[in-house]
């Protein structure tokens, strides 16, 4: 497989399913998509469960005729998704996701929650064991206890835990405190990290005097706690004008200097120019230090409802 590039883009709000609060028409991301491949900004990161299929489609209208080994698809079996009471809910959810796609293969398949998770890594294992061309495997929203036993589960058909994907920002280190991060290092995974700029809320856009649109998820997450993340903001904004970036920028340059790989949701062409300019840029580890700090003293719960605390 070739090298991942530094940064992954999300593909969610493609979904369209209220989570941000707006609807992108696949015409609108179409530019956003062209500016990435440009760049380099290559690995695409999707879910069945992101719109019921809507984000993989448009992605799949997006990928249609290039050269498959010029991107990177990374897709997800989300257990809540699947018809559990089928002996084959692993095969028969992989390659209809294949076909959503029209691809023969994925890049990166993830177990995307913990929901039974032993039980469908085990399928997911079985499905693999044995194929060629594998894709990476990986597991997002597991604790560390739950990594070493996908780990183990996988190995035991000759397979391999590569990938992890747990949310992961300032304001939310969990996966950096209980070890999770240092072990994928040790082990040889991948470390996504998602949600690095917190939905929007660590990008600059939203304060109290401009929250996040009215009845998204977002929204509800967020609104509550705009003042805690303006003192945050204001420290980023420093950071920005020091390195002459775009606020966003911070967030994501802080994510890679942690050897993590971010997923950015992207929904604007200039998202992705934030993002590819994000990867020249270099923190000191006093900076560094500072923002944690910062953003620690706030003590913001950012723990959403599909997730825990990675203890
Ligand atoms: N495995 C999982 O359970 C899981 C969970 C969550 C996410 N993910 C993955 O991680 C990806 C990223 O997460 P996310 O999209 O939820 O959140 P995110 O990357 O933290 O935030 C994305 C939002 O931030 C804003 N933004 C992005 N770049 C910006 C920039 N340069 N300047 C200003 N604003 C910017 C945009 O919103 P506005 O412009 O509208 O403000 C965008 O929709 C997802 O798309 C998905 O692929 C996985």
């Amino acid at each position: 497989m070739k090298d991942l590039p530094k940064i992954a883009l999300g593909a969610w709000a493609w979904g369209n399913d209220g989570t941000f609060g707006n609807d992108f028409p696949a015409d609108s991301l179409k530019p956003i998509f062209e500016k990435a491949m440009e760049q380099g900004l290559n690995l695409w990161d999707t879910a069945y469960a992101y719109g019921m299929g809507t984000s993989e489609k448009v992605l799949a209208g997006f990928l249609k005729g290039l050269p498959r080994d010029s991107y990177f698809v990374s897709d997800k079996f989300t257990p809540q998704c699947a018809d559990a009471s089928s002996e084959t809910a692993m095969k028969d959810m992989i390659e209809m996701q294949l076909g959503l796609m029209e691809l023969d293969g994925f890049d990166i398949y993830w177990i995307h929650n913990v929901w039974d998770a032993p039980k469908w890594t085990e399928e997911l294992a079985k499905y693999f064991e044995g194929k060629d061309n594998v894709p990476l495997l990986g597991v997002s929203n597991h604790n560390l206890a739950e990594i070493k036993q996908a780990d183990e589960i996988l190995k035991a058909h000759g397979l391999k835990l590569s990938a992890v994907q747990n949310h992961y920002s300032l304001i939310n280190r969990s996966s950096e405190e209980s070890g999770i991060i240092d072990y994928c290092k040790e082990n040889d995974i991948h470390f996504f990290a998602y949600m690095v700029l917190e939905q929007g809320a660590l990008s600059g856009k939203y304060d109290t005097a401009h929250p996040m649109p009215e009845g998204s998820a977002r929204a509800e997450a967020y609104n509550p706690v705009l003042d805690k993340l303006e003192i945050l903001n204001a420290e980023l904004k420093k950071l920005a004008d020091k390195y002459q970036v775009g606020m966003a920028q911070i967030p994501v340059a802080w994510a890679i200097s942690k050897g993590t790989l971010p997923i950015i949701g992207v929904t604007k062409v200039d998202h992705v120019e934030d993002a590819v300019k994000a990867m020249n840029v270099s923190l000191t580890d006093d900076e560094i230090m500072e923002l944690e700090k910062i953003a620690d003293s706030l003590e913001i719960n950012a723990i959403r409802f599909w997730e825990k605390e990675m203890k």
